[in-house]
């Protein structure tokens, strides 16, 4: 009876997850972001040791549960002798020293193969034909990720463009709790501690998209901690950066007008800035090349303007805890906000 509840709860439970794991909550992302495709030497190394651990544990795994397998069988009760039981061996030093020596050689082999991988992906950034690295300070907020790129004079947020073939030397510091800055397919974790600047890099060598998430707990709105890494053509690149250096166009329609009007005598500027504007504050997230992001509020929503009305409407209805407030904005303010942050291209 009891060998049959259990295999009720054990079924049971298999099938919830296996249920779960079919309905993925909507995402702006549909594809997870995977170590196993890595697009970077650093990703690579990771994923090299990964398979051969991987592997050695596969192995490991099959040589207990055959051994245990065999002597579930071998030695199993005999009806003829129920209540006779097998030579018993414990005590038995020759075996003892042998399940001692084999983990400890498995376990050094990975110790150094691991020791490795670290040399390879701390190592700074070498300068490669597509120039000198390209350094950008990523800044941890609760929960979004502000970027900015000093020497070219380019503050956003979300999304992180950068040159294929280029290196990238990020210097990451929290402005509040521990947040953990992860690429999966370009490089490890590395914490993003508050009053400490920590160092990570990586080379992309396939122009994409890599989707990126905070990986350390870091309140309620953690898992909408994302960011997105778009890695494009130095020319690409070139013609990013001119527009991300150049301020925003004025508005050109009066509803866009309207919109800036509405930004800069609400509360809105008390934390956003928007460049050649009066909109100067530092709380929020730099909004002068809103439009040209893809994402509103560290990929929650797509940047649509319909999904920028239904955040100004009520952020905490989309993303509960986020420090932005609801500034019950009416109708009317809210289409003017959207025709011109869209605008900010
Ligand atoms: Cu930031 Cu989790």
């Amino acid at each position: 009876m009891v060998s049959r509840n259990r295999f009720l709860f054990w079924s049971l439970l298999l099938g919830i997850m296996g249920l779960a794991a079919l309905s993925q909550p909507t995402s702006v992302w549909a594809q997870s972001p995977t170590p196993f495709l890595p697009a970077s030497p650093s990703a690579r190394a990771i994923r090299d040791l990964m398979v051969i651990i991987l592997w050695i544990a596969a192995l490991v795994f099959i040589v207990v549960e055959a051994l245990l397998i065999y002597a579930v069988w071998r030695y199993r009760a005999k009806p003829s002798e129920p209540d006779t039981l097998p030579r018993q061996i414990h005590g038995n030093t020759p075996i003892e020293i042998a399940w001692t020596i084999a983990p400890a050689i498995v376990l050094a082999i990975v110790f150094v193969m691991t020791i490795r991988t670290m040399g390879v992906v701390a190592a700074p950034p070498p300068a490669t034909a597509a120039g000198e690295p390209l350094l950008i300070k990523v800044i941890g907020h609760q929960w979004w990720w502000e970027v900015q790129y000093p020497e070219l004079g380019i503050v956003t947020a979300s999304d992180i463009h950068d040159p294929v073939g280029r290196p990238v030397q990020f210097e990451l510091t929290s402005g509040d709790v521990i947040h953990s800055f992860w690429v999966p397919e370009l490089q490890g974790k590395t914490d993003v501690i508050p009053g400490r600047t920590n160092n990570s890099h990586f080379t992309v060598d396939q122009p994409g998209e890599y989707l990126g998430m905070c990986a350390e707990f870091c309140g309620a709105q953690h898992a909408r901690m994302r960011f997105k890494v778009i890695a494009e053509s130095p020319e690409e690149f070139e013609t990013w950066v001119a527009n991300q250096q150049s301020p925003p166009a004025e508005p050109a329609t009066p509803l866009a007008q309207q919109g800036q009007q509405a930004f800069m005598t609400n509360a809105c500027i008390g934390c956003h800035t928007i460049d050649g504007t009066a909109a100067q504050g530092k709380t929020g997230p730099n909004l002068t090349h809103f439009g040209s992001r893809d994402t509103i509020a560290a990929g929650t929503l797509s940047n649509t303007p319909e999904n920028l009305a239904r955040w100004l409407r009520n952020p905490q209805e989309v993303k509960p805890g986020a420090l932005m407030p609801n500034l019950n904005l009416s109708e009317t303010t809210i289409d003017q906000l959207v025709a011109y942050l869209e605008s900010l291209q």
